[in-house]
Protein backbone atom coordinates (compact mmCIF):
# COMPACT_ATOMS: atom_id res chain seq x y z
CA UNK A 1 0.00 0.00 0.00
CA UNK A 2 0.97 3.09 -0.69
CA UNK A 3 1.52 6.63 1.24
CA UNK A 4 -0.38 9.04 0.16
CA UNK A 5 1.01 12.86 0.43
CA UNK A 6 -0.80 15.93 -0.49
CA UNK A 7 1.55 18.90 -1.56
CA UNK A 8 -0.69 22.06 -0.53
CA UNK A 9 -0.74 25.26 0.85
CA UNK A 10 -3.81 27.35 0.21
CA UNK A 11 -2.36 30.43 -1.24
CA UNK A 12 -1.51 30.26 -4.97
CA UNK A 13 1.93 30.47 -6.28
CA UNK A 14 4.25 29.50 -3.31
CA UNK A 15 5.85 26.56 -4.67
CA UNK A 16 3.93 23.61 -4.47
CA UNK A 17 4.56 22.20 -7.97
CA UNK A 18 8.07 22.80 -7.39
CA UNK A 19 7.86 21.00 -4.57
CA UNK A 20 6.02 17.78 -5.59
CA UNK A 21 8.65 17.62 -8.31
CA UNK A 22 11.45 18.16 -5.65
CA UNK A 23 9.90 15.74 -3.21
CA UNK A 24 8.54 12.65 -5.50
CA UNK A 25 11.81 13.42 -7.05
CA UNK A 26 13.93 13.19 -3.90
CA UNK A 27 11.86 9.78 -2.53
CA UNK A 28 12.45 7.34 -5.94
CA UNK A 29 16.61 8.65 -5.65
CA UNK A 30 16.54 7.23 -2.31
CA UNK A 31 14.98 4.03 -4.01
CA UNK A 32 11.14 4.43 -2.94
CA UNK A 33 9.04 3.60 -5.94
CA UNK A 34 6.78 7.24 -6.41
CA UNK A 35 4.11 8.80 -8.87
CA UNK A 36 3.18 12.04 -8.76
CA UNK A 37 -0.25 13.03 -9.83
CA UNK A 38 -1.20 16.84 -10.44
CA UNK A 39 -4.29 17.97 -9.51
CA UNK A 40 -3.91 21.28 -11.17
CA UNK A 41 -6.95 20.78 -13.97
CA UNK A 42 -6.66 22.79 -16.88
CA UNK A 43 -2.99 23.86 -15.78
CA UNK A 44 -0.34 21.66 -16.27
CA UNK A 45 2.66 22.57 -15.08
CA UNK A 46 3.72 19.58 -13.20
CA UNK A 47 5.03 18.17 -16.53
CA UNK A 48 6.94 20.88 -17.56
CA UNK A 49 8.38 21.73 -14.56
CA UNK A 50 9.56 17.25 -15.03
CA UNK A 51 10.39 17.91 -18.69
CA UNK A 52 7.84 15.20 -20.30
CA UNK A 53 5.37 17.68 -21.47
CA UNK A 54 6.00 16.55 -25.21
CA UNK A 55 5.44 13.19 -23.61
CA UNK A 56 1.81 13.90 -22.76
CA UNK A 57 -0.52 11.23 -24.59
CA UNK A 58 -3.15 11.11 -22.19
CA UNK A 59 -4.23 12.56 -18.16
CA UNK A 60 -5.99 12.17 -15.07
CA UNK A 61 -9.12 13.01 -16.50
CA UNK A 62 -8.83 10.41 -19.19
CA UNK A 63 -8.13 7.09 -16.83
CA UNK A 64 -11.31 8.75 -14.90
CA UNK A 65 -13.69 8.74 -17.41
CA UNK A 66 -12.18 4.86 -18.88
CA UNK A 67 -10.73 6.60 -22.11
CA UNK A 68 -7.34 5.73 -21.26
CA UNK A 69 -5.66 2.38 -18.62
CA UNK A 70 -3.33 3.76 -15.91
CA UNK A 71 -0.53 2.37 -17.60
CA UNK A 72 -1.14 4.02 -20.64
CA UNK A 73 -1.67 7.58 -18.70
CA UNK A 74 2.14 7.39 -16.62
CA UNK A 75 4.90 8.39 -17.62
CA UNK A 76 8.35 6.88 -16.88
CA UNK A 77 10.39 10.08 -15.80
CA UNK A 78 13.21 9.81 -17.86
CA UNK A 79 16.22 10.35 -15.42
CA UNK A 80 14.95 9.02 -12.15
CA UNK A 81 14.56 5.29 -11.71
CA UNK A 82 11.22 4.61 -9.95
CA UNK A 83 9.31 7.43 -10.83
CA UNK A 84 6.15 8.06 -12.72
CA UNK A 85 4.01 11.23 -13.54
CA UNK A 86 0.30 11.25 -13.88
CA UNK A 87 -0.33 14.71 -15.97
CA UNK A 88 -3.26 16.75 -15.51
CA UNK A 89 -5.94 17.59 -17.92
CA UNK A 90 -6.44 20.39 -19.72
CA UNK A 91 -9.82 20.17 -19.93
CA UNK A 92 -11.88 23.50 -18.58
CA UNK A 93 -13.95 21.28 -16.62
CA UNK A 94 -12.94 21.56 -13.23
CA UNK A 95 -15.91 18.98 -11.92
CA UNK A 96 -13.63 16.47 -14.26
CA UNK A 97 -12.07 15.41 -11.16
CA UNK A 98 -15.12 13.10 -9.20
CA UNK A 99 -14.55 11.89 -5.80
CA UNK A 100 -14.87 8.13 -6.89
CA UNK A 101 -12.52 8.51 -10.12
CA UNK A 102 -9.80 10.26 -7.88
CA UNK A 103 -10.41 7.10 -5.28
CA UNK A 104 -10.37 4.29 -8.07
CA UNK A 105 -6.99 5.79 -9.25
CA UNK A 106 -5.30 6.28 -6.39
CA UNK A 107 -6.17 2.81 -5.27
CA UNK A 108 -4.80 1.47 -8.38
CA UNK A 109 -1.66 3.24 -8.07
CA UNK A 110 -1.71 2.33 -4.25
CA UNK A 111 -0.89 -1.28 -5.75
CA UNK A 112 2.09 -0.37 -7.56
CA UNK A 113 4.05 2.08 -5.42
CA UNK A 114 5.55 3.16 -2.07
CA UNK A 115 4.59 6.83 -2.27
CA UNK A 116 1.88 9.07 -4.63
CA UNK A 117 2.55 12.68 -3.97
CA UNK A 118 -0.39 14.68 -5.22
CA UNK A 119 0.41 18.08 -6.43
CA UNK A 120 -2.52 20.48 -5.24
CA UNK A 121 -3.79 23.47 -7.31
CA UNK A 122 -3.96 26.79 -4.98
CA UNK A 123 -7.38 27.31 -3.46
CA UNK A 124 -9.36 25.73 -0.46
CA UNK A 125 -12.16 24.61 -3.05
CA UNK A 126 -12.98 21.73 -5.10
CA UNK A 127 -9.58 20.86 -6.47
CA UNK A 128 -7.41 21.19 -3.77
CA UNK A 129 -10.27 19.50 -1.02
CA UNK A 130 -9.99 16.42 -4.31
CA UNK A 131 -5.98 16.62 -3.70
CA UNK A 132 -6.17 16.48 -0.07
CA UNK A 133 -8.89 14.07 0.36
CA UNK A 134 -7.53 11.15 0.34
CA UNK A 135 -4.09 11.67 1.80
CA UNK A 136 -2.38 9.97 4.66
CA UNK A 137 -0.13 13.05 5.41
CA UNK A 138 0.90 16.29 3.77
CA UNK A 139 3.12 18.98 3.24
CA UNK A 140 1.92 22.28 3.89
CA UNK A 141 4.23 24.76 1.41
CA UNK A 142 4.33 28.35 3.10
CA UNK A 143 6.26 31.76 2.19
CA UNK A 144 7.11 33.53 4.95
CA UNK A 145 4.70 36.16 4.42
CA UNK A 146 1.25 37.27 6.19
CA UNK A 147 -0.87 36.08 3.41
CA UNK A 148 0.53 32.53 2.84
CA UNK A 149 0.76 31.95 6.26
CA UNK A 150 -2.73 32.89 6.81
CA UNK A 151 -3.88 30.40 3.88
CA UNK A 152 -1.94 27.79 5.29
CA UNK A 153 -3.83 28.10 8.76
CA UNK A 154 -6.85 27.98 6.95
CA UNK A 155 -5.39 24.91 5.18
CA UNK A 156 -4.84 23.33 8.22
CA UNK A 157 -8.22 23.60 9.29
CA UNK A 158 -9.26 21.96 6.14
CA UNK A 159 -6.98 18.83 6.69
CA UNK A 160 -7.71 18.72 10.17
CA UNK A 161 -11.73 18.48 9.14
CA UNK A 162 -12.08 17.58 5.76
CA UNK A 163 -10.31 14.54 5.05
CA UNK A 164 -11.53 11.03 4.95
CA UNK A 165 -10.00 10.51 7.86
CA UNK A 166 -11.52 13.04 9.21
CA UNK A 167 -15.07 11.68 8.27
CA UNK A 168 -14.52 8.70 9.29
CA UNK A 169 -13.27 9.96 12.90
CA UNK A 170 -9.81 9.25 12.47
CA UNK A 171 -6.99 11.21 13.78
CA UNK A 172 -6.20 14.34 11.47
CA UNK A 173 -3.11 13.37 9.03
CA UNK A 174 0.20 14.29 10.08
CA UNK A 175 0.99 18.06 8.51
CA UNK A 176 4.46 18.80 8.04
CA UNK A 177 5.56 23.09 7.16
CA UNK A 178 7.75 23.46 4.20
CA UNK A 179 8.69 27.42 4.34
CA UNK A 180 9.73 27.77 0.43
CA UNK A 181 11.34 31.06 -1.17
CA UNK A 182 13.06 31.97 2.03
CA UNK A 183 15.71 34.97 2.03
CA UNK A 184 17.45 35.69 5.11
CA UNK A 185 18.51 39.08 3.88
CA UNK A 186 14.87 40.14 3.43
CA UNK A 187 13.88 38.45 7.18
CA UNK A 188 16.48 40.84 8.68
CA UNK A 189 14.98 43.93 7.08
CA UNK A 190 11.98 43.08 8.67
CA UNK A 191 10.70 42.92 4.94
CA UNK A 192 9.77 38.89 5.59
CA UNK A 193 8.65 36.87 8.36
CA UNK A 194 11.15 34.67 10.18
CA UNK A 195 11.07 31.33 10.59
CA UNK A 196 10.20 31.40 13.79
CA UNK A 197 7.42 33.59 13.55
CA UNK A 198 5.78 31.24 10.92
CA UNK A 199 6.24 28.45 13.04
CA UNK A 200 5.20 30.23 15.88
CA UNK A 201 1.80 30.54 14.08
CA UNK A 202 1.26 27.64 12.34
CA UNK A 203 2.67 25.02 14.98
CA UNK A 204 3.28 22.17 13.05
CA UNK A 205 6.44 20.37 12.83
CA UNK A 206 9.12 21.99 10.34
CA UNK A 207 10.37 19.92 7.44
CA UNK A 208 12.35 22.24 5.69
CA UNK A 209 13.34 25.45 4.67
CA UNK A 210 14.06 26.30 1.27
CA UNK A 211 16.01 29.43 0.28
CA UNK A 212 14.59 32.38 -2.34
CA UNK A 213 16.95 30.72 -5.55
CA UNK A 214 18.00 31.32 -9.02
CA UNK A 215 18.84 27.61 -9.17
CA UNK A 216 14.99 26.37 -8.84
CA UNK A 217 13.74 29.04 -12.50
CA UNK A 218 17.10 27.27 -14.32
CA UNK A 219 16.06 23.71 -13.14
CA UNK A 220 12.49 24.38 -14.47
CA UNK A 221 13.39 26.41 -17.45
CA UNK A 222 15.42 23.12 -18.25
CA UNK A 223 12.88 20.77 -17.25
CA UNK A 224 14.43 19.33 -14.40
CA UNK A 225 13.33 19.12 -10.68
CA UNK A 226 15.79 21.62 -8.54
CA UNK A 227 16.61 18.37 -6.22
CA UNK A 228 18.78 16.79 -8.88
CA UNK A 229 20.73 20.23 -8.86
CA UNK A 230 23.04 19.06 -6.32
CA UNK A 231 25.19 22.09 -6.13
CA UNK A 232 22.28 24.04 -5.48
CA UNK A 233 21.25 25.78 -2.21
CA UNK A 234 17.68 25.13 -3.02
CA UNK A 235 18.70 21.44 -4.16
CA UNK A 236 20.43 20.45 -1.75
CA UNK A 237 18.01 21.69 1.19
CA UNK A 238 15.08 19.75 -0.79
CA UNK A 239 17.30 16.97 -0.76
CA UNK A 240 17.60 17.61 3.48
CA UNK A 241 13.96 18.13 3.59
CA UNK A 242 13.34 14.44 1.75
CA UNK A 243 15.75 12.71 4.42
CA UNK A 244 13.90 13.99 7.28
CA UNK A 245 10.41 13.10 5.55
CA UNK A 246 11.86 9.49 5.45
CA UNK A 247 12.58 9.93 9.27
CA UNK A 248 16.38 11.47 9.31
CA UNK A 249 17.24 13.89 11.47
CA UNK A 250 19.32 16.66 9.58
CA UNK A 251 20.34 20.04 10.96
CA UNK A 252 18.87 23.30 9.00
CA UNK A 253 20.92 25.13 6.30
CA UNK A 254 20.74 28.27 4.56
CA UNK A 255 18.77 30.23 7.37
CA UNK A 256 20.96 33.15 7.61
CA UNK A 257 21.98 35.79 5.70
CA UNK A 258 25.95 35.26 5.09
CA UNK A 259 28.08 36.12 8.04
CA UNK A 260 24.78 36.69 10.15
CA UNK A 261 24.55 34.47 13.26
CA UNK A 262 21.08 34.03 13.42
CA UNK A 263 21.06 30.02 12.88
CA UNK A 264 21.99 29.98 16.92
CA UNK A 265 19.74 32.35 17.85
CA UNK A 266 16.75 30.47 15.87
CA UNK A 267 17.30 26.77 16.87
CA UNK A 268 19.21 27.14 20.04
CA UNK A 269 17.79 24.39 22.52
N1 LIG B 1 12.82 28.43 -3.73
C1 LIG B 1 12.47 29.19 -4.78
N2 LIG B 1 13.28 30.19 -5.22
C2 LIG B 1 12.92 30.95 -6.27
N3 LIG B 1 11.80 30.79 -6.97
C3 LIG B 1 10.94 29.82 -6.60
C4 LIG B 1 11.23 28.96 -5.49
N4 LIG B 1 10.20 28.09 -5.37
C5 LIG B 1 9.32 28.37 -6.35
N5 LIG B 1 9.76 29.40 -7.10
C6 LIG B 1 9.10 30.02 -8.25
O1 LIG B 1 7.80 30.44 -7.85
C7 LIG B 1 6.87 30.28 -8.91
C8 LIG B 1 5.71 29.44 -8.45
O2 LIG B 1 6.17 28.12 -8.18
P1 LIG B 1 5.22 26.86 -8.33
O3 LIG B 1 4.64 26.80 -9.69
O4 LIG B 1 5.97 25.68 -7.84
O5 LIG B 1 4.09 27.27 -7.29
P2 LIG B 1 2.65 26.64 -7.07
O6 LIG B 1 2.37 26.81 -5.62
O7 LIG B 1 2.60 25.27 -7.62
O8 LIG B 1 1.73 27.60 -7.94
P3 LIG B 1 0.17 27.36 -8.27
O9 LIG B 1 -0.58 27.72 -7.03
O10 LIG B 1 -0.10 28.30 -9.39
O11 LIG B 1 0.00 25.92 -8.64
C9 LIG B 1 7.64 29.64 -10.07
O12 LIG B 1 8.03 30.66 -10.96
C10 LIG B 1 8.84 29.04 -9.39
O13 LIG B 1 9.96 28.96 -10.24
MG1 LIG C 1 1.24 24.39 -8.99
Amino acid sequence: MARIVVITSGKGGVGKTTTSAAVATGLALEGHKTAVVDFDVGLRNLDLIMGCERRVVYDFVNVINGDASLRQALIKDKRTEGLYILPASQTRDKEALTQEGVEQVLQELSKDFDYIICDSPAGIERGALMASYFADEAIVVTNPEVSSVRDSDRMLGILASKTRRAEQGEDPIPAHLLITRYAPERVDKGEMLSVEDVQEILSIQMLGVIPESQAVLNASNAGMPVVLDDESDAGQAYRDAVARFLGEDRPHRFLTAQKKGIFGRLFKG
